[in-house]
């Protein structure tokens, strides 16, 4: 803190620019950052608008003023994490350092195109997620033996049915590759339990596939069966856009496992296993089959995974 004739000033002490300046009790983030003549980018004009003069608050926190109405149906839409926050709506009293994470034009549309998300989509939070992997059995046989044209439209195909009923239990897919899926539940939107959300899509994508083989039947002569494997634990789930596409992508050691879970399938001869995490979520709600104690490739020790009829 710092008197100047007469007035009470807070330290700001910016990261990005390795650079000290003062704010009064009376001037927002912005005010101060402008008038300590660094460029920050307001596209909005500060008006609470276009978020892209957020700031990340590394120390201090405690220090900036509760968010305006503004500031929170803002925040609140984006589902920003309490750090987060917008420089031409916070006052501050006492000091605090940032990081001004949107410095370039890439910067701007990167956070310009978040307002398209589906809302209540959380970006780069960490999140307890239920988190399914897919894949079809019988699928290898089928990619050899047909021309990759009708590889492709089979999967479209199947992308696009099963892609419905993910949307219908609150999932989102978050990655295709082959014939593998992987969708998260509990990232777009709070559902009441994320892994009886999962549960259900793959009963629903199961009773699904009598009705996509007799297609499969006709056109092809062949017929899909699916597996699947869910986990749940913590992510950090965010927006990631690659020019070309953009998804919603969850990463942690969750994710890995899921997918070794799904593997552990052909092990066992079965079609769903969920882990430990995931069971203790549903226990009571989902019946389940068998217990198995397994390694899983890539990880130490052993896990208990359990089967649940589909
Ligand atoms: S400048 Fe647009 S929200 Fe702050």
């Amino acid at each position: 803190m710092q008197v100047e004739a007469g007035e009470v000033m807070f330290e700001i002490f910016s990261q990005t620019d390795n650079k000290k300046f003062y704010a009064s009790p009376n001037s927002t983030i912005l005010e101060a950052i402008t008038k300590a003549n660094i460029d920050h980018i307001h596209v909005c004009g500060g008006n609470a608008r276009c978020t892209t003069c957020r700031v990340y608050i590394m120390d201090g926190l405690i220090n900036c003023l509760p968010r305006n109405e503004k500031e929170k149906q803002l925040a609140e839409k984006l589902g920003f994490p309490k750090d987060i926050r917008l420089s031409c709506q916070t006052k501050i009293s006492g000091n605090i350092t940032i990081r001004r994470p949107v410095v370039d034009e890439l910067d701007i549309e990167i956070v310009l195109k978040q307002f398209g998300d589906a809302p209540g989509t959380k970006l780069g939070q960490e999140k307890d997620l239920a988190i399914l992997f897919t894949d079809i059995e019988n699928y290898t046989e089928f990619a050899e033996a047909l021309p990759p044209y009708d590889v492709v439209h089979v999967l479209n195909r199947y992308y696009q049915t099963m892609n419905e009923i993910i949307v219908q239990h609150k999932g989102v897919i978050s990655d295709v590759a082959g014939d593998g899926i992987l969708a998260l539940f509990g990232a777009l939107e709070d559902s009441k339990n994320p892994v009886l959300g999962a549960i259900n899509a793959v009963h629903a994508m199961n009773t699904s596939l009598t009705q996509f083989n007799g297609y499969l039947n006709r056109m092809y002569d062949r017929s899909f069966g699916i597996r699947a494997g869910i986990n749940f634990g913590k992510v950090i789930v965010g927006n990631f856009d690659t020019g070309m596409m953009r998804k919603i992508s969850a990463i942690g050691d969750a994710v890995n496992s899921a997918s070794r879970i799904e593997t552990a399938n052909k092990d066992f001869g079965t079609k769903l296993l969920i882990s430990q995490s995931a069971y203790e979520e549903v226990k009571g709600s989902v019946e389940t089959k068998k217990m198995h104690r397994t390694t899983l490739k890539g990880k130490s020790g052993e896990y208990v995974l359990y089967e649940v009829e589909i």
